[in-house]
């Protein structure tokens, strides 16, 4: 069914493509009732509470997909668990130039260098305050700081904290970006003694303001599967996190490298710069999942992300030790019924190695 469909949505930019489906998403979304009926999986042996979070379903929608919150009724009704919003930042943005987001149809991928277009913390969290009052689902709100290269030091350490201020009081989880590969002045907070700044200052706000919001740290993923903390630094990450309180990891976002690729290297060399997604991802995140679990000996949640497209990849991530899912390529190339058919497919999968509950798979294969 979906063939049809994404034979005309890949005729088109792919940015201007997911503009479209936000729009049809944002026009069908009062018959989510309906959607909902042939879309949700709902069974006890998926549902889990998740750093403090209830999550009905494990799958759910990636950050980038829906950067202003615009449609989240309608990944609800679609059967995603939970969905992530933003990034947001504290400035709305127009990001960069277009295009910027690109297809590598041979390698089912994804290259984008969006730069954090966004309508800005304030706007965005009027729409999360008023989906929160519905219960609609968990919502996450994915945070980054303002795309501007001036905004370095202190000011970025504000920057992040002003989203946080508007944003955490309507949402389920905060997601701190620290690794988004799209901004002129580079991932300035996956240096550890700057992440340790940014963590505290968080962390000192949420007191303050008095929230028991969860704080997720969303991670890069490492060049390969067997180049993982090279420098010793992610190790350090992870340590500080820990030590800081946070709730989790979400592993991984885009890479900023053009490891892996079979597509025309001509073709992938004039699309330029921009973050890696999709199936070359694959086992480089799970590789992530896998020593996040390890470091951590299963004690921080993990959310496993990059290059999930059926039952099989995201099972593999669940037995690397993630506890939650997220997909976002895997939804372009596949369609709609991929939630569905994942959902089903990791039912399948625990009956087959008698498990009672999901939960017991997670981290089998980590060790
Ligand atoms: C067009 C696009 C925009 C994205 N924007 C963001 C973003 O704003 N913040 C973020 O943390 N991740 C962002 N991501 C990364 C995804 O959330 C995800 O981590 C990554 O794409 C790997 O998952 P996938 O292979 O299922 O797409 C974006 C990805 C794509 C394809």
């Amino acid at each position: 069914m979906y063939d049809r469909l994404k034979r005309v949505l890949f005729a088109m930019d792919a940015e201007d493509a997911h503009t479209w489906v936000l729009r049809g998403a944002r026009m069908v979304q009062p018959w989510r009732a309906l959607w909902r009926q042939a879309f949700a999986v709902r069974d006890p042996r998926l549902a889990q509470k998740v750093g403090g979070v209830s999550f009905s379903t494990p799958l759910g929608l990636a950050a980038g997909a829906d950067k202003n919150a615009e449609a989240v009724d309608f990944w609800f009704a679609l059967g995603f668990g939970f969905v992530e919003v933003g990034a947001i930042t504290a400035r709305p943005s127009a990001g960069n130039p277009k295009p910027r987001a690109f297809r590598l149809i041979e390698d089912r991928a994804l290259i984008n260098r969006m730069g954090l277009n966004n309508d800005g913390a304030e706007r965005i969290a009027q729409r999360l305050r008023q989906l929160k009052q519905r219960s609609i689902g968990p919502i996450g709100a994915n945070l980054a700081k303002t795309h501007d290269p001036q905004i370095l030091g202190d000011a970025a350490i504000e920057d992040f904290v002003q989203s946080f201020r508007w944003v955490a009081p309507h949402t389920d989880y905060i997601a701190l970006n620290v690794s988004c590969p799209n901004t002129a002045e580079g991932k300035t907070f996956e240096d550890p003694e700057a992440f340790a700044t940014l963590l505290a200052a968080i962390q000192q706000e949420k007191a303050r303001m008095g929230l028991g919001t969860p704080i997720w740290v969303k991670l890069s993923p490492p060049q390969a599967s067997s180049h993982l903390d090279i420098d010793g630094r992610l190790g350090e990450i992870v340590d500080l996190g820990r030590a800081g309180g946070i709730a989790g990891w979400i592993a991984s976002n885009t890479a900023p490298d053009r490891a892996g690729l079979s597509s025309d290297p001509t073709l992938v060399a004039s699309i330029g710069r921009g973050g890696l997604s999709g199936r070359p991802l694959t086992q480089r995140s799970t590789a992530l999942v896998r020593y996040l679990y390890r470091r951590g000996e299963g004690k921080l949640p993990i959310i496993g992300v990059g290059g999930i497209f059926d039952a099989d990849d995201a099972y593999e991530k669940i037995l690397a030790g993630a506890s939650l899912l997220q997909m976002y390529t895997g939804l372009v190339y596949e369609g709609p019924f991929v939630i569905k058919r994942i959902h089903r497919g990791l039912l399948r999968l625990i009956e087959r190695d008698r498990w009672g509950h999901l939960s017991q798979a997670v981290g089998y294969r980590a060790m």
